[in-house]
């Protein structure tokens, strides 16, 4: 007798959809594959878009539930409004965020995703044919951290939320780590009633919320970013528990990949901030301490046509942007100052720290769209060899990556993180509006230094003005 779909109890329609997940899957690989690069990143965005899309068509109609029906017309009525609703609201959304907003819209995004996720495992986990317990119960504690950190680092980096640290904190994490591990084991053995369970269930969610809340909080000053790929990542795992759940492929291999590349950043994010990642879990690093007061002295400014006799007549000049580049919006100006700069003869390449601005790769996206050559970018660890032959280190925007405290000052929060050294070149110009700090709130001593003279205005104003200086000598 031959093994005909039927007898299998499969549908032609079963292997479409199937199929379908494994082409998403090959779309969203070759998305990230494009989007690690910024000439082809935007096209790598579009096939991952690509993939969902398909995903999500051929899942409202091809999908049956265990009973082997397709999804109720009703139902679908409410999944497009539903759709339709909030893709005009997210490209409204993206259309309209000022640049400076993105980084926290990023971390709301992150946050309705872990929504998303935590709701499908406490719905689920009533559910009768469910038999995924443990997969339902950490996709309940992963999706709620994360919605509930990403909505404190959005709060954060928005500036309406600041750094809560009291030393308990620590432990109290430990706690919830322990009562959120004893729920789930107890749940897992399966010896109470399933009011019992319901009942635990619920006390889990609430418990992964706060827990997310105070695991975000004390998370102080510079070391923000570990802390955002961290719950980037978490969403992943989050979405892709919910994959397991549904036995849905796409789900499983789009939340890997989240998950995945999320983990990555966070083990990058570590090594650039050096922190280690037992720290962020336990959520004790960062916050409170402030650097000692220590004698500033003065800081002397320099003139924009003194800067652009400096520039033009330099060997090697270095471009440190910082998160006042991007707040400033001055990224295609500067790449005209460099353009101009390279005219002369001089060379002029942009270091880039791991952790400028409020996102991962924020310079390089900001760079990228003035379309300065990605052959001039160069990393920290390769720039910083070459600090001491640089004729002019250009910081733009930039504070506490430059800020010689991080080895300097152990009593610095951020001492310990990697910087660029601007202060090893043989003449510093920073350019900047006053004599603000940093996210991380602390003094830059390299602003008084010897060697280091201030531009002082909005960086595109300033840069605008340099401009034109250099194209009058
Ligand atoms: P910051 O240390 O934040 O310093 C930015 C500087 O830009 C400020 O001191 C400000 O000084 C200046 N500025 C602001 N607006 C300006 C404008 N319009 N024109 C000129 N200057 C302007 O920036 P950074 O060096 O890039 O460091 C990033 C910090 O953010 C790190 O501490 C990092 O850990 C943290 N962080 C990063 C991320 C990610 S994932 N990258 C996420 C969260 C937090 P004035 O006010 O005097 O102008």
């Amino acid at each position: 007798m031959y093994t005909t779909f039927e007898t299998l109890g499969v549908t032609p329609g079963d292997i479409i959809l199937e199929f379908s997940y494994l082409v998403a899957a090959v779309f969203f690989v070759i998305g990230l594959k494009q989007l690690s690069h910024p000439d082809t990143a935007r096209q790598g965005n579009r096939w991952a878009a690509a993939g969902m899309l398909l995903a999500m068509i051929t899942t409202l109609i091809l999908h049956r539930d265990g009973t082997g029906s397709g999804i109720q017309s009703t139902n679908i009525i409410i999944i497009l409004i539903t759709i339709a609703a909030a893709s005009v609201a997210g490209a409204y959304i993206a259309r309209t965020v000022k640049m400076t907003a993105v980084p926290q819209l990023v971390s709301f995004f992150n946050a309705t995703g872990g929504a998303a996720s935590a709701l499908v495992a406490l719905i689920e986990f009533s559910n009768p044919g469910n038999e995924s317990v443990l997969v339902t119960l950490l996709g309940l504690f992963f999706g709620s951290i994360s919605f509930s950190g990403s909505m404190i680092a959005y709060g954060k980096l928005d500036g309406k939320i600041g750094d809560i640290f009291a030393g308990f904190m620590k432990y109290l994490n430990i706690f919830f780590m322990i009562v959120i591990l004893t729920i789930i084991v107890y749940v897992m053995a399966g010896d109470a009633t399933f009011e019992v369970n319901r009942m635990l269930v619920y006390a889990l969610l609430a418990i992964s919320l706060i827990y997310g809340v105070t695991f975000v909080m004390p998370i102080g000053g510079a070391d923000m970013p570990v802390v955002i790929s961290l719950l980037n990542s978490f969403t992943g795992i989050a979405a892709a528990m919910a994959g397991f759940i549904y036995n849905n492929q796409a789900m499983i291999l789009g939340g890997i990949f989240v998950g995945s590349a999320g983990t990555i950043l966070t083990v990058l994010m570590c090594k650039a901030m050096n922190r280690s990642l037992l720290n962020v879990i336990v959520g004790a690093f960062g916050g409170g301490g402030a650097a000692a007061d220590k004698e500033a002295g003065d800081v002397k400014e320099i003139t924009l046509s003194d800067a652009a006799v400096l520039l033009s007549y330099s060997r090697k000049v270095v471009v440190i942007p910082g998160y006042g580049l991007a707040v400033a919006q001055a990224q295609h100006v500067c790449n005209e100052m460099a353009e101009l700069l390279e005219e002369k003869g001089v060379e002029v390449k942009f270091a880039i720290h791991p952790v400028a601005g409020r996102m991962p790769g924020h310079m390089n996206v900001l760079l990228a769209e003035a379309e300065v050559p990605y052959d001039n970018l160069v990393e920290m660890d390769d720039i910083n060899p070459a600090m001491p032959n640089v004729d002019v280190a250009v910081v733009i925007g930039a504070n506490d990556v430059v800020n010689p405290a991080a080895f300097d000052d152990p009593s610095s929060p951020i001492y310990g993180m990697p910087i660029i050294k601007a202060h090893e070149a043989k003449n510093v110009i920073v350019m900047k509006r006053g004599m603000g700090k940093g996210y991380a709130a602390i003094e830059n001593y390299l602003f008084y230094h010897d060697n280091t003279r201030m531009l002082f205005g909005n960086a595109k104003n300033t840069l605008l003005d340099l401009v034109n200086e250099i194209k009058s000598l």
